[in-house]
């Protein structure tokens, strides 16, 4: 199933009429019976079956370009792409509108909002009733993970977006071939969706239909996600966060498996020798960047497998394997240049759905940092003309792009092997100006948990809040984690406890590629220099490289990572492994009062870990 159009097939295209959508004849019992629950509540026009062929995505973007939702951009500079504006107050996802509502509160944990799951329904109900009159209801059965994958899991979301239809196209492996592996007795997610519009007769539709009330809903018990009001990114392909990591959590928990906020890399070394390591970092800390990273250093070489979300399991021989869950890259633009990225730039040539960018008048896009100079003229996200004279940035600094995982550049041929790749190593990341070193590399898994408990971030715009104020955001998974982030604590010690005995277990690292000089200057010039940090950590688990130890575990000795042609001083790098005593006791009395929030279920082997660096920071 060929996931684009192919140049010469998009080219002699004709217009053809509307066939597609109806019911499959052999369309399991259990999905048919839903289908019709939901549009008994949602009371839609129509209902349409995604069958995911390259036509059926064709004639939906037509549709959407006719309706004023996609504008379709200049095929000489970008084939077969789109941009789509939305509305100005459906923008990001709602962390303040997500709910985990599983029995008792204790199960969602302090770090989730919380519903009582018979009240969440009630007032769903209430939302959802007659919310698809007047529109088309989309069914679109999906796989996270590649088709019939022992390590996949299937899903069907009926939505009332083509929008999001379109996008979960590109972004999972969707329709007939998802819905053929259902069968009466599999378990497949349900996803409910709707944008909360409904269309009285003869009413005009707008380009970007939402609603102010929104609700993105999880029923980790029943395995349910129901969302309401938003078409935006993670609020809306349910399959993204709301599916393979709030719920795959919980299922994971389950069984025996973890669902992490992940990207998944394949690197060769210089001697041939091939690791897959798995990176967890808060939203806007670069991940597309890493994931898509061409190194400086000669002789290695990265590829990607996935940019956002792994699923993780112990494989026959007992090694941890890892699968991207996802099909596409749903990244932020603003930032994406040839210097940062030149790798996305390239992946996004077209076959590309570009939400919230800006539109140059040749017909092309644009977003703050894909070129040094600024164009003359450009209409911004919202549909204004836009000079480099004016305040308000061309691009929404939350804007989009929507791209096959295969149409990069970098993408590794085992990026879909149903067996996964077996893990060599594990990084956490944040984005700190201050504290955290360079790299630093975990004594065991225990301690490697407890660095992956204590990440934490400064806000950039992708989220809500303050920018520049700190975040804790455990293993990057605080806004996607469907239970108690401390019940996964300890779920990942288990996990650590159970790989130990069959087998060799991935090591765990620290990374922060943002520390800053008193003077405010970034000590380290990142992206793709990060790959000498990559080399030292994969050098690490080849049995190549010395480490010092210190109070917050193993560092780099000082010719450990190669700086050749890197314009670092001496001076900076110091800056870049300091350790102030001061502020390390500071950053562990934040620590614990955070660790207080979860009571009892605290894992003791956390509480050790924060006694153990504090007494190793004291002898020091
Ligand atoms: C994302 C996020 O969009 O983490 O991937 O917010
Ligand atoms: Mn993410």
């Amino acid at each position: 199933m060929s996931l684009t159009l192919q140049k010469e097939e998009a080219h002699t295209k004709k217009r053809v009429p509307h066939l597609g959508g109806v019911q499959p004849a052999d369309a399991p019992t259990s999905v048919v019976n839903w289908v019709a629950e939901i549009a008994k509540l949602t009371l839609p026009e129509s209902i349409y079956w995604c069958d995911g062929s390259p036509e059926e995505y064709d004639r939906l973007t037509r549709e959407m370009v006719e309706s004023g939702t996609l504008i379709r951009l200049n095929p000489e500079h970008r084939p077969y792409s789109f941009l789509a504006r939305s509305d100005p107050d459906d923008v990001a996802r709602v962390e303040a509108r997500t709910f985990i509502c599983s029995k008792r509160p204790e199960d969602a944990g302090p770090t989730n909002n919380w519903r009582e799951p018979n009240e969440m329904k009630a007032t769903l109900t209430k939302l959802f009733f007659g919310s698809m009159r007047g529109r088309t209801m989309y069914v679109i059965p999906f796989s996270m993970g590649p088709l019939g994958s022992p390590m996949s899991k299937l899903g069907v979301q009926v939505t009332d977006s083509p929008y999001v239809v379109a996008s979960m196209r590109i972004m999972t492996r969707m329709g007939s071939a998802a819905l053929n592996l259902i069968r009466e007795d599999t378990v497949w997610v349900p996803a409910v969706h709707s944008v909360g519009a409904p269309l009285e007769p003869g009413e005009k539709d707008v380009a970007w239909p939402c609603n102010t009330t929104k609700y993105i809903t999880h029923f980790p018990e029943s395995r349910e996600i129901w969302s309401f009001g938003s078409a935006y990114g993670g609020n809306a392909l349910l399959a993204k966060k709301a599916f393979a990591l709030r719920i795959a959590s919980v299922m994971a928990r389950d069984e025996g498996w973890l669902a992490e906020h992940m990207l998944i890399l394949k690197v060769t070394n210089p001697r041939g020798r091939i690791f897959h390591v798995a990176a967890a970092f808060p939203s806007a800390c670069g991940k597309t960047n890493l994931a898509m990273m061409k190194p400086t250093i000669p002789g290695w070489k990265v590829e990607t497998l996935g940019d956002d979300i792994a699923w993780l399991k112990p494989g026959r021989d007992g090694r941890l394997r890892a699968i991207n869950p996802e099909a596409g890259f749903f990244g932020v633009a603003p930032g994406t240049s040839p210097k940062t990225n030149a790798t996305a730039v390239e992946t996004l040539w077209g076959n590309t759905i570009f939400t919230n960018v800006a539109l140059k008048d040749d017909g092309d896009v644009w977003w703050e940092g894909l070129t040094d100079e600024k164009p003359k003229h450009l209409i911004d996200w919202q549909g204004n003309d836009w000079t480099p004279e004016s305040t308000t940035p061309a691009a929404h600094p939350n804007s989009r792009f929507c791209v096959a995982a295969q149409q990069a550049p970098s993408i590794a041929p085992s990026w879909d092997d149903p067996n996964g790749v077996v893990l060599d190593a594990i990084i956490f990341g944040g984005r700190r100006s201050h504290n955290v070193p360079l790299v630093v590399e975990s004594r065991d898994w225990e301690h490697g948990v407890f660095m992956g408990a204590t990440v934490s971030s400064e806000r950039t715009a992708a989220a809500e809040g303050r920018v520049g104020e700190l975040r804790r955001d455990p293993f990057a998974m605080m806004p996607f984690c469907g239970y108690n982030m401390a019940d996964y604590w300890s779920h990942w010690l288990e996990m650590g406890q159970r790989l130990r005995q069959s087998a060799t277990v991935p090591r765990i690292f620290q990374v922060n590629w943002f520390r800053k000089s008193a003077d405010g200057r970034f000590l380290w010039p990142g992206f793709a220099e990060n790959s000498r940090v990559l080399a030292w950590i994969l050098d690490r688990v080849d049995a190549q490289a010395a480490a010092k130890d210190t109070p917050l575990g193993l560092v780099p000795t000082a010719d450990g990572i190669d700086r050749t042609d890197l314009n670092v001083s001496e001076e900076d790098w110091i800056e870049l492994f300091s350790m102030d005593r001061e502020a390390w006791f500071e950053e562990l009395n934040g620590t614990e009062e955070f660790f207080e929030n979860f009571g009892e279920k605290l894992p003791a082997a956390l509480t050790e870990q924060l006694a153990d660096i504090r007494d190793r920071l004291t002898k020091h």
